[in-house]
C-alpha cells in the first residue's frame, strides 16, 4: 500500500485510476471482502454465519456499534428502531406530487432527500447523539417509505407500521396488507426477507456507498447523502441488476435459448452482458449468491411455486461455469442473480426490486457515513483528473468562428 497523499505532497505524483479499481478511498472497520476466495465478513463475522444465525436488526447493531448486541442491548435497539418506523404525516402529501407510474426508485430519491426537511432537528452532523438518531430514523423509516411508494403506485391506501411486528414482517404487512383487514405475514417469507436484508446490509466501498461517503465528506446532512446513495444504486450495473436479471431471464424464456444468449454475452461487438454475473471485487463465487440460491429454493417450496425462470437461471449458471470465457474472466453469479426470482415469488413487482436493496443497504450507507464523520483523517473527497482537452487558445469573436 502506497501513501499517495505523502507521495503527492513530496513529488507531485498522482494516480490515474478510472473506476477506482485499485484506489482505497478510506479506512474502514466495517466490512472485509476477499474477492479471490469469495469471503465477506462484517466486523469479523462471515456473511453466511450471520444469515444463518442472526437477524437484520442485530446486523444493524453490529455495523453501527461494532458488536452484536447482548440480550438487553438487543431489546433496547429494537425498541429504539421501532420508535422511528412512522413517517411524518405530512410526508404523505409528498407522494401525491408524483405520477402514479413513477419508478419507485425515483420516489425514493425524492422522499428520502426530503427527510432533511422533515427531520432537520437531527441533521447536526457534529453531534454524536443526533448522528445516531438520524441513523435510527433512516433504518426504521426506509421500509415505511418504500411500502408507501409501492402502495401509491398501485393506488391503494397506505398502511401504517405495526410496531408489534419484527422488521421484515412489518415491511411485508405494509406492502401487502390493506388498512381494512388483518394481515398475517407468512413466517417463512418474513424469515427469507430478513435474510435478504442481511445479505445486502453492507458491501464496503461500492458505487452507492462511495457516493454516500463523497456526498457526506462535504458535511452534507445524512438524509441528503443517503438520497445520493439511492440514486447511484439505481443503475443497472449496481443495484438495478436484480431488476435487469429478471428481465433477461424472461427474455431467455427457455433453457433451449441459453446458448444464444451466452454467445451474445461473449461477443465483443454486442453490448449485451449476462446480468447477475461478474463483480468488480469477487473473482470467485459471491458468498451472498449461495445463500440467496438456498433462500430461493425455500421460498418457492413454501409457496408451492414451480417457476420455469429458476430452471433457466440454474441452467445458465451451469453452462456459464463450464464456459471458457466465463472461467477465464472469473465471472460468477453475484447477489442479484437469484434475488429477483425470490421477490417475484413473494409477489413483489419488478420495479420494487432495487428499492428492497436500498432498504437493506441503508444501514451500510449510514454506518459508513458515521464512521467517516468520526474519522479524524477524513478530508473532503476531491478526486483529481487527467486533463485531455485543448491546453490553451485565444478567444475568437463570434463573427470570426
Ligand atoms: N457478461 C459478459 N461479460 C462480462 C460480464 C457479464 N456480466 N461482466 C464482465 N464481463 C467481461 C467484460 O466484457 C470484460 O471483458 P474484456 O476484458 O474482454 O473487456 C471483463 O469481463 C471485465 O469486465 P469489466 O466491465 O471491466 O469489469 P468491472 O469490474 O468493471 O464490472 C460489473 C463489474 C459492472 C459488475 C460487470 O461484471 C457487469 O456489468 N455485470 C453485469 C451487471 C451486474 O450483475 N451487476 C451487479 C453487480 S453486484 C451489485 O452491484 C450488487
Amino acid at each position: 500500500v502506497i501513501d499517495i497523499r505523502k507521495l503527492y505532497a513530496e513529488t507531485g505524483f498522482f494516480t490515474y485510476d478510472p473506476g477506482f479499481t485499485s484506489t482505497g478511498s478510506c479506512q474502514s472497520e466495517l466490512t472485509y471482502i476477499d474477492g479471490d476466495v469469495g469471503i465477506l465478513r462484517h466486523r469479523g463475522y462471515a456473511i453466511d454465519d450471520l444469515a444463518e444465525n442472526s437477524d437484520f436488526l442485530e446486523v444493524c447493531h453490529l455495523l453501527l456499534y461494532g458488536e452484536l448486541p447482548n440480550a438487553t442491548q438487543k431489546a433496547q435497539f429494537e425498541n429504539d428502531i421501532t420508535m422511528h418506523t412512522m413517517v411524518h404525516e405530512q410526508m404523505r402529501n409528498f407522494y401525491n406530487g408524483f405520477r402514479r407510474d413513477a419508478h419507485p426508485m425515483a420516489i425514493m430519491c425524492g422522499v428520502v432527500g426530503a427527510m432533511s426537511a422533515f427531520y432537520h432537528d437531527s441533521t447536526d452532523i457534529n453531534d454524536p447523539q443526533q448522528r445516531l438518531i438520524s441513523a435510527y430514523r433512516l433504518i426504521a423509516k426506509m421500509p415505511t417509505i418504500a411500502a408507501m411508494a409501492y402502495k401509491y403506485s398501485i393506488g391503494q391506501p397506505f398502511r401504517y407500521p405495526n410496531n408489534k411486528l419484527g422488521f421484515a414482517e412489518n415491511f411485508l404487512q405494509m406492502m401487502f396488507g390493506n388498512p381494512c383487514e388483518e394481515y398475517e405475514v407468512n413466517p417463512v417469507l418474513a424469515k427469507a426477507m430478513d435474510r435478504i436484508l442481511i445479505l445486502h446490509a453492507d458491501h464496503e466501498q461500492n458505487a452507492s456507498t462511495s457516493t454516500v461517503r463523497l456526498a457526506g465528506s462535504s458535511g452534507a446532512n445524512p438524509f441528503a447523502c443517503i438520497a445520493a446513495g439511492i440514486a447511484s444504486l439505481w443503475g443497472p450495473a449496481h443495484g438495478g441488476a436484480n431488476e435487469a436479471v429478471l428481465v433477461m431471464l424472461n427474455e431467455i424464456g427457455d433453457v433451449k435459448n441459453i446458448p444464444e444468449f451466452v454467445a451474445k454475452a461473449k461477443d465483443k461487438n454486442d453490448p449485451f452482458r449476462l446480468m447477475g454475473f461478474g463483480h468488480r471485487v469477487y473473482k470467485n463465487y459471491d458468498p451472498r449468491a449461495k445463500v440467496m440460491q438456498e433462500t430461493c429454493h425455500e421460498v418457492l417450496k413454501e409457496l408451492n411455486i414451480k417457476d420455469p425462470l429458476l430452471d433457466v437461471a440454474q441452467e445458465l449458471e451451469r453452462i456459464a461455469r463450464e464456459d471458457e470465457y466465463f472461467i477465464e474472466k472469473k465471472l460468477y453469479p453475484n447477489v442479484d442473480f437469484y434475488s429477483g426470482i425470490i421477490f417475484k415469488a413473494m409477489g413483489i413487482p419488478v420495479s420494487m426490486f432495487t428499492v428492497l436493496f436500498a432498504v437493506a443497504r441503508t444501514v451500510g450507507w449510514i454506518a459508513q457515513w458515521k464512521e467517516m464523520i468520526e474519522d479524524p483523517s477524513q478530508k473532503i473527497g476531491r478526486p483529481r483528473q487527467l486533463f485531455t482537452g485543448v491546453a490553451e487558445r485565444p478567444f475568437v469573436p463570434v463573427d470570426k468562428r
